[in-house]
This record gives C-alpha cells, sequence and structure tokens, in this order.
C-alpha cells in the first residue's frame, strides 16, 4: 500500500480531506507521518485525531534549508514513505527533498496556475480582475509553483468577491482534487512527460473537474 508523508503549518483542512479520502477506502494508501514546520498547526491535532504520527521539525534548529530538508527527507525515508504531499506548508521546498523524492512531491496552489503563483494566489486573483481563478495540483520542482500540472478546477470570480470569498469557493474544490490527484498517483495512473502529465484511462466526462457551470 503506497505510503504518503504530509508536510503542513497551519490549518490543515487538505490534510483532512485527505484522511477522509483514505479512511472511507476511495484511496488505497495510507499516511506514514506528518511533519509540521509550525509548532502550533492545527493539522497536528487531525493526526492526533486520527492516530498519525507527526514530528514537529524546527527550521530554526538547523543552520541551513539543505539541512533541514535533509532531515525532513530522513524522517520520511525511514517511514518508508513513497510519496509526500504539500498541504499548505507554506515554505518553498528545497534540493535535499526533491532529490530524495524526484517527481514524487505535490502541492495544491490556490489559482490557476501558471496565473498567479505565490503566497497570495487568491487575493491577486481578485485584485487583477480574472473571472475564473480556481485551483491546481501539481508535482513540484524547484521553482515556486512551476512543477507538472495534475488537476486544475475552475470557480467563477465575480465583482464583488473579496479574497476571503474567492479563498472559501476555492478551497471546497481543492478538497475534491487533491484526494483524486493522490487517488491517482496510488493507482500508478500518473505519466510525466517533459513538463506534461498523462493521466492513464482518463475519461472524460466522468472524471473531470471542472466545474460544469463555466465550461
Ligand atoms: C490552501 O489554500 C492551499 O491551496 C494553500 O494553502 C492553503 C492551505 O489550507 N497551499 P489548509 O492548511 O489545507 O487548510
Amino acid at each position: 500500500m503506497l505510503k504518503i508523508g504530509v508536510l503542513a503549518s497551519g490549518r490543515g483542512s487538505n490534510f483532512q480531506a485527505l484522511i477522509d479520502s483514505l479512511e472511507s477506502g476511495k484511496i488505497n494508501a495510507e499516511i506514514g507521518l506528518l511533519i509540521v514546520d509550525n509548532q502550533n498547526a492545527y493539522a497536528i491535532e487531525r493526526a492526533k485525531k486520527h492516530s498519525i504520527e507527526y514530528l514537529y521539525i524546527d527550521p530554526s534548529n538547523y543552520p541551513t534549508k539543505n539541512e533541514y530538508y535533509t532531515e525532513v527527507a530522513n524522517q520520511f525515508k525511514k517511514r518508508d514513505v513513497e510519496l509526500v504531499v504539500l498541504a499548505g506548508f507554506m515554505r518553498v521546498v528545497k534540493k535535499p527533498l526533491i532529490d530524495a523524492y524526484p517527481n514524487k512531491i505535490m502541492n495544491i496552489h490556490p489559482a490557476l496556475l501558471p496565473s498567479f503563483p505565490g503566497l497570495h494566489g487568491q487575493k491577486d486573483a481578485v485584485d487583477y480582475g480574472v473571472r475564473i481563478s480556481g485551483c491546481t495540483v501539481h508535482f513540484i520542482d524547484e521553482g515556486i509553483d512551476s512543477g507538472p500540472i495534475i488537476i486544475q478546477a475552475a470557480v467563477p470570480v465575480s465583482f464583488e468577491d473579496n479574497e476571503e470569498i474567492l479563498s472559501q469557493r476555492i478551497l471546497e474544490l481543492e478538497h475534491k482534487i487533491y484526494p483524486e490527484a493522490v487517488k491517482l498517483y496510488s493507482e500508478g495512473r500518473l505519466k510525466i512527460e517533459g513538463r506534461r502529465v498523462r493521466v492513464l484511462n482518463f475519461k472524460l466526462p466522468d472524471e473531470r473537474i471542472i466545474n460544469p457551470q463555466i465550461v
């Protein structure tokens, strides 16, 4: 069974969506370890509630980012983690972890990449005045929100929306497409070709995760 490691910094609602999909049997995988970089992360409470092992690894204890990510990679490897899922992890992952898990680290970003990368995807979309935004699950590379895209989902944006309202609308879809991406991975159905990801046995429209109001 696929063993997943999760990295989180805060609330952990995507972590929870993943837990729910695993517990309901939708995904055949298990979470081997949660690592947080913030001792007050609510994700810890979720791990405790579901008897998932967790570790707080404090970045300030490591002289360099590379040393921090070497330790993170070691802890995942120790538990035979095969896929790393970033669930609201508010740092840019560095080479030692990427090299330990090549094309095996996923992230979710609250915008339709490559638009609005970075820390404020929802606010940037509102400020820009786009009519459609959404979320993107992608593999990570060394850039910021720049790796191969796995799934995207779209939501409408109205003039009255603000960052908070749009964030909530996007979050509901995040909780659907992130577990879906992990499920596809667990079934061996994601194949990276250059910077594109082929989804094997992909059938429209059943598995299409685009808001039908938009397309
Ligand atoms: C989500 O909006 C995610 O897209 C972004 O950070 C937020 C994390 O939320 N990367 P949560 O911690 O999963 O609730």
